[in-house]
């Protein structure tokens, strides 16, 4: 059994790291600077699209992509129910409304038909996520979005380097969100971006994050004015030039992440193929995950345990499991608000009952994959009916 623990995410910060954040701390700029603009550059050079507007966090950019695409009250946008909650809070922080759709069974994105039936004439927006890293099928989405005149937000927070078609997530949908957070393939401590093609949502985008005026305070001390003007309410969402500084050494290595992550999800799949009682992430044809999440499925009717006996059992031999996610409409403040009581969404529902994610990060050693399979194989067997 392993001596520590395991943890399920952890960044992975070398010397150039530091010294790239050192740097900014002897400049002139902690906060909107050079770097920022650097950041952006590369980030949009790296996943395929013409503009990248960095935020304070993924929830933070998210928030900026539902103003963008025009949500205000009244307005339903669709998404999915299998995620984190700050996927459908941004639409509630726009007054409008999150409205779920199932799905499917083996990627546990969001069903392409499910988002069809859920269409009305309010629907303003559909907001797909990369589940674990695993692209959303975005062709069949993107022709219902076009059908019905409607704007595409892909929650690609789990997704930086993965492709879907020979398209890179980031590049396909009108805005795709990106979140910083330390377990994520690039880590800044907090923070986000949004990417897009058009010229438009990237300004909108940049006044919102900037308390919404019209340019910004390094842009008017080079040209020497005082003047600016606040033309719609926005936030203070900005990303500090430290953070961007950090962003742009760790893109720097998102290559060799993003590859050590696709030589654990096979070591894993392989392992764990044919052990009783589990399903591992399935991966459909034309698409290259980015693996942010592992996350296996327990087949408790094959076991004499379910769910929570062998998460236990996992941690108890020093291995940092967790789960991803509780469907979000099961929540308190969903149920409460929305009415909802379960049975809604039966495939997210049947899933999150199953589901444990393990360990996955780009620094993890042989040995903590070892550990992991062991650990893993000892429980099923030990449990296996
Ligand atoms: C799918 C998804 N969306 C949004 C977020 C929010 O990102 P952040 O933590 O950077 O605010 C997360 C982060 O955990 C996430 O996993």
């Amino acid at each position: 059994m392993r001596k520590t623990l395991l943890p399920y995410g952890r960044q992975s910060i070398d010397e150039d790291d530091v010294q790239a954040v050192v740097d900014v701390l002897r400049s002139d700029w902690l906060t909107t600077g050079p770097k920022v603009g650097e950041f952006e550059e590369a980030f949009a050079a790296r996943v395929g699209a013409k503009y990248a507007v960095s935020f304070s966090s993924g929830t933070a950019a998210l928030h900026g992509a539902a103003f963008a695409a025009g949500l205000k009250p009244g307005d339903e946008a669709i998404t999915t129910p299998m995620t984190f909650a700050a996927t459908a809070n941004c639409v509630l922080y726009q007054g409008a409304t999150p409205v779920f759709a199932d799905v499917s069974a083996d990627t546990l994105n969001l069903d392409p038909e499910k988002v069809g039936e859920r269409i009305t004439p309010r629907t303003r927006a559909i907001i797909p996520v990369d589940y674990a890293g695993h692209p959303a099928d975005q062709d069949p989405i993107l022709a219902l979005a076009e059908r019905h005149g409607l704007i595409v937000v892909e929650d690609a927070c789990h997704a930086l380097g993965a492709e879907y078609h020979g398209r890179r997530a980031g590049s396909i949908a009108h805005m795709s969100v990106f979140s910083f957070h330390p377990v994520k393939h690039l880590a800044t401590g907090e923070g986000g971006m949004v990417t897009t093609d058009r010229a438009d949502l990237a300004e909108s985008l940049r006044r919102f994050r900037n308390h919404g005026i019209s340019s910004d305070a390094r842009q008017r001390q080079a040209e020497g004015q005082w003047y600016y003007e606040m033309v719609l309410l926005g936030f203070n969402y900005r990303l500090t030039d430290v953070a961007c500084a950090l962003g742009l050494s760790q893109l720097k290595k998102l290559g060799t992440n993003r590859a050590r992550r696709r030589e654990i999800a096979a070591r894993y799949s392989a392992a764990f193929r044919d052990l009783p009682g589990v399903q591992v992430p399935s991966v459909r044809p034309n698409v290259n995950p980015a693996w942010h999440l592992y996350p296996i499925r327990v087949k408790s009717e094959r076991l004499n345990a379910d769910r929570a006996h062998v998460f236990r059992a996992l941690r108890a031999e020093n291995i940092g499991v967790n789960v991803h996610y509780i469907p979000v409409h099961l929540h308190p403040y969903y149920r409460d608000r929305f009415g909802y009581r379960g049975g809604e969404f039966p495939v997210a529902e049947a899933a999150y009952e199953q589901l444990i994610s393990l360990p996955m990060f780009h620094g993890m050693t042989e040995e903590d994959v070892q550990d992991v399979i062991t650990a893993v194989g000892k429980v099923l067997n030990h449990y296996c009916a």
